[in-house]
C-alpha cells in the first residue's frame, strides 16, 4: 500500500489485517484487511481491501503472449507464400470451374462442398484417392479457397514441396526456421497435404528415413485438427511408401473419398 505524502512525511494509512486465504485461481496468498481512508469525503471510514491476488496479471500476461504468438505465425504465413508453391494450373481452381466427367467425380465434388459448408474444427480428415488428373488437387484447393473466404486459415501444400521447404530451413540464411513452419502447419484451421506418397523417402528396407520421421511429426502436429490428404497411390502402395506407423496415423479419423476417372488433361485427345 502506497503512503501519502504530507508535510514531507509519508503517512501510512491505518490498516488492520483480518485474515488470509489461498486464491483458487492463482494459488497466491490473499490478505483480507481493513483500511482507514486517509483523505477525502470518506476520510476516517474503514474500507475492505484484498491484496496479493495475481489472477488479473496472469490473464493479461497470457493474452499478451497469445497476441505475440499470433503475430509471429501471421508473419510466417505471409512470408511462406503458398501461392508460389502451387502449380499454375491449380491457382485458378474453384468448385465452380470443376466439371465432373463421371457420376463418381460428381459425388466427390458434392461431398467436398458439403464438407466445406459444414466445416468445423471437428470435421475430421479426408483422404482423396484416385489416379492422376481426376481433380483431387483441384477440389482440395477449392475447399481452401472457400473456407478462406469465410475467414478460416488454410494452407495447401504438396508434401514434396513442404519437405523441400523444411530442408531449406537447414540453411544458415533461411528466412524462417523449421519450427516456424511446423508451428504454421499446426496453427491452420485446415491443412491440405497434396500428393502424399510422391515425396522422396529414400528408405532402406525396414528403416525410418528422414521423410518418414518428418511426416510423422507433421501428422502428429495435426492430430485432432482437420486435414485433407490427396494421393495417387492405392492403399497397399501407400502403406509401403509411408510405412505402417505413418499409415495408421494417417487413417485415424480419416474419411476416404474415391476419385476414380479419366485424366482430365487428356480430355479431347
Ligand atoms: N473435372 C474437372 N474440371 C475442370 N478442371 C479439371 C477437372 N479435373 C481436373 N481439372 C484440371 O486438370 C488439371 C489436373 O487436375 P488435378 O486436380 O491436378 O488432378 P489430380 O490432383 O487428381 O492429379 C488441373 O489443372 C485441374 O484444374
Ligand atoms: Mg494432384
Ligand atoms: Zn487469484
Amino acid at each position: 500500500m502506497q503512503g501519502l505524502v504530507k508535510d514531507g512525511r509519508i503517512l501510512k494509512p491505518e490498516k488492520r489485517v483480518l485474515d488470509s486465504y489461498t486464491c483458487d485461481g492463482c494459488h497466491q496468498q490473499v490478505e483480507r484487511s481493513q483500511m482507514k481512508i486517509p483523505v477525502g469525503p470518506h476520510k476516517g471510514k474503514w474500507t475492505n481491501v484484498e491484496s496479493g491476488c495475481k489472477c488479473e496479471d496472469i490473464a493479461l500476461g497470457k493474452q499478451a503472449l497469445r497476441q505475440r504468438e499470433e503475430a509471429r505465425i501471421h508473419k510466417t504465413f505471409k512470408v511462406f507464400d503458398q501461392h508460389s508453391l502451387m502449380n499454375k494450373s491449380l491457382q485458378k481452381a474453384t468448385f465452380d470451374n470443376y466439371q465432373p466427367t463421371s457420376q463418381t467425380l460428381s459425388h466427390a465434388k458434392d461431398a467436398l462442398e458439403d464438407y466445406t459448408e459444414t466445416f468445423t474444427e471437428d470435421s475430421g480428415n479426408l483422404l482423396l484417392v484416385g489416379p492422376y488428373g481426376t481433380g483431387k488437387s483441384h477440389l482440395a484447393v477449392s475447399v481452401t479457397k472457400r473456407l478462406m473466404e469465410k475467414g478460416k486459415r488454410c494452407l495447401f501444400l504438396s508434401v514434396p514441396k513442404l519437405f523441400t521447404k523444411i530442408k531449406q530451413t537447414y540453411n544458415e540464411n533461411s528466412e524462417f526456421s523449421e519450427n516456424q513452419i511446423l508451428e504454421l502447419i499446426q496453427d491452420m484451421d485446415l491443412l491440405v497435404l497434396d500428393d502424399l506418397g510422391t515425396e522422396h523417402t529414400n528408405a532402406k528396407e525396414g528403416q525410418n528415413s528422414w521423410g518418414h520421421t518428418k511426416l510423422f511429426e507433421v501428422l502428429d502436429d495435426r492430430a485432432g485438427k482437420p486435414t485433407i490428404f490427396t494421393t495417387n497411390l492405392k492403399s497397399d502402395q501407400l502403406v509401403q511408401k509411408l510405412n505402417e506407423r505413418n499409415f495408421s496415423r494417417l487413417m485415424d479419423g480419416t474419411g476416404v473419398i474415391k476419385m476414380d476417372g479419366p485424366d482430365y488433361r487428356r480430355k479431347g485427345f
